[in-house]
């Protein structure tokens, strides 16, 4: 994409990504795709706000090159290290050897660490301004958001906050940049869900503080490094952070997230009598099959419903190898405190539920009820399943 200009002198100057197909070497985005957002500000001087990843390099620098010519840039803001952010920054320091770096301290490490750069790089503290002449930039520092180095930057005359991963979006942008001029708004708001949790839900305790910190700036422009820029409805981007961020320590919304997987089919038999039970009580209800949905589109139903239904055979005396893939990366990505019941089938011993307590018990996951059959269910087996859904589904509901 051209560069978009977001306010005087303040441009868009980042890339669509279209053929990463698992972000972080993890996350799905082959159908979404995702942005790298650069921005870049022409005052008396030039400062460039977080880079690409390195990829598009010729696409990157010929926007630099229509706004000011990349050997003529002062200072390369590094809000956040990851290389999504920074990948290009070997490159860029090939061109324009004088632009002086700026970022925390962490940052200064790391770019050590990553890059072997040391010269021309300076520390900025929480707090600190410089101006660019009419323009002044002031950082904030937003540790673990979603690393430890993380800040943002506020441009004071526009209210524009630049602040990287905080407020960003799987999704290409596709022609435009902003909220207002989006048709499929929805689209960016399940994407940024699907991101938070997948990305930065662990540290929701740090993004509370980032954005508690933020109330003493008035931000009329949220400029993230993925996804939608937020001119038109700041505060909606603001907000699903917050309440995602919420969901770390409170309850979750009464809702069950099924997950199940099925070798023959018996557990999914299972399945669909559980699922009639649930829906009977009215309950909202999402199904996966953990063996044909990536757990990046499971996550996010983990995170924002309150109960859990598990359908699973016994696979060698122990737990569907797919359902514990999918448990063991709730856990890890600290989806906590969930109300949980467990079916499933087995041929001639149980270990399905044993495997699937000592994942979800270090993450306070309360079992409420469980239900095993042998082999194929029988008729009386499937009315059992309906009613324990059922039973389930009016727990959830009137929590
Ligand atoms: Fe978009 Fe944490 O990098």
């Amino acid at each position: 994409m051209l560069p978009v200009e977001l306010n005087s002198g303040i441009f868009w100057i980042g890339v669509d990504d279209r053929t990463t197909d698992l972000f972080e070497g993890l996350w799905p985005i082959s159908r979404e795709g995702v942005s790298y957002n650069s921005y870049l500000i022409k005052d008396k001087k030039k400062a460039i706000i977080d880079l690409t990843k390195s990829i598009k390099g010729d696409e990157f620098f010929e926007n630099i090159n229509k706004i000011a010519a990349v050997n003529d840039i002062d200072y390369i803001i590094i809000n956040h290290m990851e290389p999504d952010h920074s990948g290009i920054l070997r490159t860029f320091r090939k061109l324009c050897p004088g632009a002086m770096i700026l970022g925390s301290q962490k940052t200064k490490e790391m770019l050590q660490d990553f890059y072997g750069i040391k010269d021309n790089v300076e520390v900025v503290k929480d707090g600190d301004e410089i101006s660019l002449g009419e323009k002044t930039l002031k950082f904030f520092y937003t540790p673990m958001v979603h690393w430890p180095e993380t800040i943002m930057t506020y441009e004071v005359s526009s209210k524009i906050l630049f602040s990287c991963d905080a407020f960003g979006s799987f999704g290409v942008l596709g022609g435009s940049i902003f909220d207002d001029e989006c048709k499929n708004i929805d689209f960016y708001i399940d994407e940024a869900v699907r991101y938070y949790v997948n990305i930065v839900a662990k540290f929701s305790k740090m993004v509370l503080r980032a954005i508690d910190k933020l109330k003493s700036i008035t931000v009329e422009v949220i400029a993230p490094s993925h996804g939608r820029i937020w001119r038109k409805n700041p505060g909606t981007i603001v907000e699903l952070y917050r309440k995602l961020a919420s969901l770390a320590e409170e309850e979750a919304e009464p809702g069950i997230t099924l997950i199940y997987g099925s070798m023959y089919g018996n557990t999914e038999n299972m399945m669909n009598a559980v699922a009639q039970g649930i829906s009977k009580t009215q309950t909202p209800l999402r199904i996966f099959d953990v063996s044909r949905t990536h757990v990046s589109y499971i996550l996010p139903s983990l995170w924002t419903q309150s109960g859990v239904m598990i359908g699973t055979p016994t696979y060698e005396a122990g737990l569907f190898p797919t359902m514990g893939d999918v448990l063991r990366m709730a856990t890890l990505k600290s989806i906590t405190n969930k109300k949980f019941a467990m079916f499933g089938s087995y041929g001639w011993s149980g270990g399905a539920l044993r495997e699937i307590k000592e994942i979800v018990e270090p993450a306070k996951w309360q079992l409420i009820d469980s239900f095993e059959f042998k082999g194929g269910p029988t008729e009386e087996e499937l009315k059992k399943g309906e009613e324990f859904g059922r039973k389930f589904g009016e727990l959830i509901k009137n929590k």
